[in-house]
């Protein structure tokens, strides 16, 4: 079942969201239902407080951004009740852009590797050490459930120049080709 994607302004996209333990009703159903709204969205990952849940869940396939052929270099993940461990490298530079916020994207510089922590779908319990495009998407997604958008951390003249834009996402005022849950004024 394809979900709405909470908007820009929704405040359950400024929360940090909490953990999920192994008897959470319904697990199965969510993922299947995050994975069917992600790929409807042309999406590369999704977070479970992007379609209104508070929990600590995101879903990544980075394997749409490899090159053909190369998709074995990304991943497809769904992360569960992630840990940041390590953030590391030289920051790079690199055009984001998120369901939540439809055409907006900007440059935003993150540290090049990164070491998360995190449960899979039968609550085992991972490390993972990603770099480039795969530390990139988890590292966006992470940040949505920490409650923290990229929009944020996009240099001030830029944030200036979007902020209208923004407002206007947050009233509805946007088209996209996927269904959005605005927050009603
Ligand atoms: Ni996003």
């Amino acid at each position: 079942m394809i979900l709405p994607i909470y908007a820009y302004g929704q405040p359950v996209l400024k929360k940090v969201a909490k953990p999920i333990t192994k008897d959470f009703e319904g697990l199965e159903k969510l993922l299947e239902d995050m994975w069917e709204t992600m790929y409807a969205a042309n999406g590369v990952g999704l977070a479970a407080p992007q379609i209104g849940k508070s929990i600590r869940i995101f879903l990544v396939d980075s394997k749409q951004m490899m090159e053909e052929g190369e998709e074995d270099k990304g991943i497809k993940q769904a992360f569960i009740n992630a840990e940041m461990l390590v953030e590391e490298g030289k920051p790079w530079p690199y055009e984001e852009g998120c369901l939540s916020i439809p055409d907006i994207t900007g440059d935003v510089e993150r540290p090049s590797a990164i070491k998360i922590r995190y449960q899979d779908e039968n609550f085992e319990t991972h490390e993972m050490v990603l770099t480039g495009l795969n530390a990139r998407v988890v590292q966006h997604e992470y940040d949505h459930i920490e409650g923290k958008l990229f929009t944020e951390q996009l240099k001030p003249l830029k944030r200036k120049m979007i902020k209208r834009k923004l407002e206007k996402i947050r009233k509805g005022d946007v088209k996209a080709s996927y269904i959005m849950k605005f927050r009603r004024p």
